[in-house]
């Protein structure tokens, strides 16, 4: 089923009506629910109009009080048309976080555990998170700690968090000094990804987003491997239709690795692939890099680092490189960021053990390495400098 698209596309601002009818006629993604293989099985509709599908869960869920959490920047966009939508029997109350990365912190936390406990939240309430992969992290572990968890559900408005983000049940928060350090599993009712929102994102987080794409196409190698080639070949990654398709594809890579992870705490960590030095880079970076910026530079030191360690031959490594190479205008890593610091940043990492730093390494497209029944291979401090430095020098 098709649901019509015209009450979204009057709440873009006029010069991205353009984009959105292209995307409503030609390029229109028909709705489709497909049920995530992690634990807990929720539901993802994904496709144009899943917005709409909304009112018909939440007349299923029958909260006494609906939150919705979202940014000033999204809301700003979507608002309107969102609780026009929802109409007055699911009137919300609407808690808004100050919109980026370094927003992402106790601070924020607290205001909106404390929010939802002024505004009458009760354990029949339902939150409901709109916007990027910041306020779902946000408003996913509020929820998730208010009476020990309360039902809420995700609607995602960038490519980030509709191809990657919502294919996880993490919810969680950057503290002290580090990415992600303080969170929980918990799973959502739903989510709804609807790719009419990507008309008011601008090229820069679409192509960050990219990069967790290729990240994946990595991981799993054959088809994904060259349905991502073939993605940067057709030449219009970055159109409504481009994106549509993309989206598609970055949900069967999570579906496909979730399948073979539903607790993401074993196989699942191969998405961490990149990672390590991604996130130290993105803390270091305070907001001048996007996460799928930094990731990028972390695949790339990780991938230096898995053939410098003999895991992965030059060949593949090649194979890693002219993947990447598609990725135009990633911005480098900052010059004031220092390897020191980011060796430092490292060690910050959730996938460190008690023995030091541990990677996920390839040993070719499709083939992360496996040390015994882990994914994660220790790998010596000045293993990481020396690639580092290498990769350092090379961008200068
Ligand atoms: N497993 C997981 O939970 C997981 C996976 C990947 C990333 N993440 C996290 O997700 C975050 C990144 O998410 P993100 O890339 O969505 O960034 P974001 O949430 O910071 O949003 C980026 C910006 O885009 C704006 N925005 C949102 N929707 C928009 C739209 N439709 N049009 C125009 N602007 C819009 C926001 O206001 C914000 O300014 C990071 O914190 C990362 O750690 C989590």
């Amino acid at each position: 089923m098709v649901i019509q698209v015209g009450s979204l596309s009057d709440a873009l601002p006029e010069n991205q009506k353009g984009a959105q009818k292209d995307s409503s006629s030609s390029a229109l993604m028909p709705l489709e629910t497909w049920i995530s293989p992690l634990s807990g099985g929720m539901p993802i509709h994904f496709g144009d109009g899943a917005a709409e599908k909304l009112p018909e869960l939440l007349t299923t869920l029958a909260p006494d009080k609906l939150f919705v959490v979202s940014d000033p920047h999204v809301f700003d966009l979507y608002g309107a048309f969102l609780v026009q939508m929802l109409g007055p029997r699911f009137a919300p109350e609407v808690i808004l976080v100050p919109e980026g990365e370094n927003e992402k912190k106790m601070a924020n936390l607290e205001m909106l555990c404390g929010e939802l406990f002024d505004r009458g939240a009760t354990k029949s309430s339902v939150v409901l998170n709109f916007g990027g992969g910041v306020v779902l992290n946000l408003g996913g572990l509020a929820a998730s700690l208010v009476y020990r968890g309360i039902r809420f559900l995700h609607v995602p408005t960038t490519l980030m968090s509709q191809s990657d983000v919502i294919v996880s049940n993490k919810q969680g928060i950057n503290f002290a000094g580090g990415k992600n350090r303080l969170g929980l599993f918990a799973v959502p009712q739903a989510a709804f990804c609807d790719p009419r929102f990507f008309a008011t994102e601008s090229p820069r987080p679409l192509r960050a987003a990219l990069v967790e794409y290729c990240k994946n196409a990595l991981l799993l190698g054959g088809a994904h491997y060259d349905n991502a080639l073939a993605a940067f070949e057709a030449g219009d990654i970055l159109s409504p239709r481009g994106l549509r398709r993309l989206l598609r594809y970055s949900l069967e890579q999570k579906f496909e690795i979730a399948r073979l992870d539903p607790t993401e705490r074993a196989f699942g960590l191969v998405l961490e692939y990149g990672h390590t030095v991604g996130h130290a880079v993105e803390f270091l970076s305070q907001g001048r890099l996007l996460h799928g910026e930094a990731v990028y530079h972390g695949i790339m030191v990780a991938g230096k680092l898995s053939n410098a360690l003999g895991y992965f031959s030059d060949a593949e490594h090649a194979r890693q490189k002219d993947l990447l190479g598609r990725l135009q205008g990633i911005p480098a890593i900052p010059a004031d960021i220092s390897v020191g610091q980011i060796l430092q940043g490292a060690q910050k990492d959730n996938k460190k053990r008690d023995k030091g730093l541990a990677f996920i390494l390839l040993e070719a497209i499709g083939k992360p390495r496996q040390n015994g029944t882990s994914v994660l291979t220790p790998v010596p401090e000045a293993a990481l400098q020396q690639a580092l430095l290498e990769y350092r020098d090379a961008l200068l």
